[in-house]
């Protein structure tokens, strides 16, 4: 397998469908804004984690490319608040400015609005058009580990916890739930998608947790370790905001360590499922070693 060729092809067949998903229509203004934003770029690694687990349990990956498109936009939406004033009030995201630079706070807060509704009318009109429950299944996972369950509630202690200093315990929180929630969903919704048994499910859950805290922890040291050419959003942000950080709390070395502690364990578990998860397992070593 050739994997950067797998790769591109991941991503290029989100970003096609993307494209067709954000055609302009009236008010013009608004799908301006939602491109905008989902169209800058980005590395697409919920769809990709997304389309490599409905492979990995033999699925047909086009049949979850609704759902991964989807579920970008519900990420963009979630980047686009967490940039806002009110929030980490950040100037630049993926190289470019951030949507309410370019459109307004108003606006900057319907796109996200637009991009999560949208979201669920993609994934309901596959419900609807393919009428098998697994579809209905792989919807209410996503809406759950996005929502009151998941990447909204991660986001709400993590502002609640600016200028306090917090324990692990709420750090995991945090860091399973704003982060992980999503990438649990690409993963799970990606294996139910694919026809995943019980276990698989579960085991999809568990490799989301380790994926997903692990990205975050290298997100805290990209943060006071990279540059803003290489991120294309601003470093040191966390520090402007007073967060309580993996890097604050433990300390860059421990960070290093931990995140590929956790990796490693993510990348053994994926071994379990064989040679279909051949991509999946090369990504989630890749990610090891990501530099944005
Ligand atoms: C940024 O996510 C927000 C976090 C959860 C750390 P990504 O690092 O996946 O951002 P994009 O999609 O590549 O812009
Ligand atoms: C936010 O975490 C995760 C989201 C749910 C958007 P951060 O605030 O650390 O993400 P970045 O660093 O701005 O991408
Ligand atoms: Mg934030
Ligand atoms: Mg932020
Ligand atoms: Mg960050």
């Amino acid at each position: 397998m050739d994997f950067q060729k797998e790769l591109d092809k991941k991503i290029e067949m989100t970003d096609n469908t993307l494209k067709k998903y954000l055609s302009p229509r009236y008010p013009e203004r608004l799908y301006e804004a939602m491109s905008y934003s989902v169209l800058a770029g980005g590395k697409r690694l919920r769809p990709v984690l997304m389309l490599s687990a409905c492979e990995a349990v033999g699925g047909n990956m086009e049949d979850a490319l609704p759902f991964a498109c989807a579920l970008e936009m519900i990420h963009t939406y979630s980047l686009i608040h967490d940039d806002l004033p009110a929030m980490d009030n950040d100037d630049f995201r993926r190289g470019k400015p951030t949507c309410h630079k370019v459109f307004g706070e108003g606006m900057a807060v319907l796109a996200g609005d637009g991009l999560l509704t949208y979201a669920f009318e993609i994934m309901l009109d596959t419900v609807c058009a393919k009428r098998d429950i697994k579809y209905a299944n792989a919807a209410k996972y996503i809406a759950h580990n996005s929502g009151t369950c998941g990447m909204l509630v991660g986001q709400v202690v993590d502002v609640e916890s600016e200028g306090v200093t917090i324990d692990d315990k709420t750090l995991m929180y945090i860091h399973d739930n704003k982060t992980g929630g999503l990438i649990k969903a690409a993963l799970v919704a990606g294996a139910i998608i694919g026809g995943a048994t019980e276990d698989e499910i579960g085991d999809f859950e568990k490799i989301g947790y380790n994926i997903g805290i692990a990205f975050q922890i290298k997100d805290d040291i990209l943060d006071v370790t990279s540059t803003f050419d290489v991120l294309g959003k601003p470093v040191f942000s966390d520090e402007k905001n007073n967060k309580s950080t993996y890097v604050t709390l433990h300390g860059i070395d421990n960070a290093q360590e931990d995140y590929k502690t956790l990796s490693e364990g993510a990348v053994k578990m994926i071994e379990k499922f064989g040679g279909r998860s051949e991509f999946l397992k090369k990504y989630a070593d890749m990610l090891v070693n990501r530099i944005n």
